[in-house]
C-alpha cells in the first residue's frame, strides 16, 4: 500500500480540535500494520484510543484488539470513543509489561502486532490534576497509574540530594542537575503545600536566564526525569523489548513510538540485536513537517518497527 493510497483510505481521520490527545504518526502506524493484515493486536498504550480508532476503522482483518493502559481515565475515554467497535475490543487496565501474562485469559497466546506509543498523553497535561504540567498549581503526584502508592513528592523526599541530582542528570539529560536537585529539595522541605507550578518556578529562578533553553521551559527536563523515574518507564520498556518477541506470531510486528533519546536507544539496540526480530525500519521514521505544523507535540517522535522471524530462522542465526 503506498502512502498516497493510504491517506486516501484513512476513514474519519482524526481532527486535532476534537481530540483529547492527537495521535502521532497515524498514517505510518497504519501502513506498517495494514500491510501484514493482522488479526490480533495489542495496543499497550491505548490512551484516548486515537491509534486504536484509526486501526479499527481501516484494518478489517483485525478480530481482537486489546486496549491496554495503566491510566483508568484514559481507558474510559477510549471505551466511549471505540464504542462502535466494541465487539472486537477488550479494555484492560494494566501496565503493558504484563501483556504476556494477561492475554491467555482471553484465549490468546500469541499476537500479530503490538503497538507502544510511549510517554504522556495530552490529557495528563491538561486535565489529570496530577502535577504533570508546570503551568498549573497541582499536587506533585505524577503517577500515571494512581493506584500505585508512591508520588513524585514521596520520591523527592525519600532521595538524598545527590541521588536526586543523579536521577535528574540521567533521565532528564540536564546539565544543571546538581543545582536543580538542591532547589527541588529545598522547595519541597520548606513549602507547606508544594505544587507543580511552584516547583517549576523555583527551578526557573535557579538557572541563570542566559542558560534557559530556547524552546522549552527550564523545568521541562526535571519534570520529565521525575516522571520517568517514578513510573519506571525505561524498565517497563526493557521488559517489553525482552518479552514481547516471544508472544508475536511469525511475521508479527512490534511498533514503538518514542519521544526520548534514552527510549529510542533501547528500542534501536534491541531491534538490531535481538535474534528473534528483523528490523523493518532501518532508521526511525519521523513525523512529516506537515504533521509537526498541525501537532507540534509530535516533533520529537521516532517510530521503529521490527518483525518476528520464524523459529527456524532464529535457530539458524
Ligand atoms: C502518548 S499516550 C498514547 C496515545 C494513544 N496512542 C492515542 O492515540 O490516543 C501514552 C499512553 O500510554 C500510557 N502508558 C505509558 N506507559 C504505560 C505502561 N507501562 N503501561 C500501560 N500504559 C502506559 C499512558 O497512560 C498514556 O495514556
Amino acid at each position: 500500500m503506498n502512502t498516497v493510497a493510504l491517506s486516501q483510505i484513512i476513514q474519519n481521520k482524526s481532527n486535532p480540535e476534537d481530540l483529547p490527545h492527537v495521535p502521532v504518526m497515524e498514517e505510518e502506524v497504519l501502513r506498517l500494520l495494514a500491510e501484514i493484515r493482522p488479526r490480533s493486536v495489542a495496543d499497550g498504550t491505548c490512551g484516548a484510543g486515537g491509534h486504536a480508532h484509526t486501526l479499527l476503522e481501516n484494518v478489517s482483518s483485525i478480530e481482537r484488539y486489546f486496549c491496554i493502559d495503566w491510566d483508568k481515565n484514559a481507558l474510559s475515554i477510549a471505551r466511549k470513543r471505540l464504542n462502535s467497535h466494541k465487539n472486537r475490543v477488550e479494555f484492560v487496565h494494566s501496565n503493558f509489561r504484563h501483556i504476556p501474562q494477561l492475554i491467555p485469559a482471553y484465549g490468546i497466546s500469541k499476537l500479530d502486532a503490538i503497538l507502544l506509543d510511549l510517554g504522556l498523553s495530552t490529557m495528563h497535561l491538561t486535565s489529570s490534576g496530577r502535577g504533570f504540567s508546570f503551568t498549573k498549581d497541582e499536587p506533585l503526584d505524577m503517577r500515571m497509574d494512581d493506584s500505585e502508592p508512591t508520588t513524585a513528592l514521596d520520591l523527592i523526599n525519600n532521595l538524598s540530594e545527590a541521588q536526586l541530582a543523579a536521577l535528574i542528570r540521567e533521565y532528564g539529560e540536564e546539565k544543571w542537575a546538581k543545582k536543580i536537585a538542591g532547589v527541588v529539595k529545598d522547595y519541597c522541605e520548606h513549602t507547606s503545600i508544594p505544587t507543580s507550578k511552584g516547583l517549576a518556578e523555583a527551578i526557573k529562578r535557579a538557572i541563570p536566564r542566559r542558560f534557559h533553553p530556547k524552546r522549552i521551559h527550564p523545568a521541562t527536563r526535571t519534570f520529565q526525569a521525575l516522571r520517568i523515574a517514578l513510573n519506571r518507564e525505561l524498565d517497563n520498556l526493557k521488559v517489553a523489548l525482552h518479552d514481547f518477541p516471544n508472544i508475536l506470531n511469525e511475521g508479527g510486528r512490534f511498533l514503538v513510538i518514542s519521544f526520548h533519546s534514552l527510549e529510542d536507544r533501547l528500542v534501536k539496540h534491541s531491534f538490531k540485536n535481538d535474534p528473534r526480530m528483523r528490523p523493518i525500519t532501518k532508521r526511525p521514521l519521523r513525523p512529516t513537517s506537515q504533521e509537526i505544523t498541525v501537532n507540534p507535540k509530535a516533533r520529537s517522535a521516532k517510530l521503529r518497527c521490527a518483525e518476528r522471524i520464524s523459529a527456524e530462522e532464529v535457530n539458524n542465526v
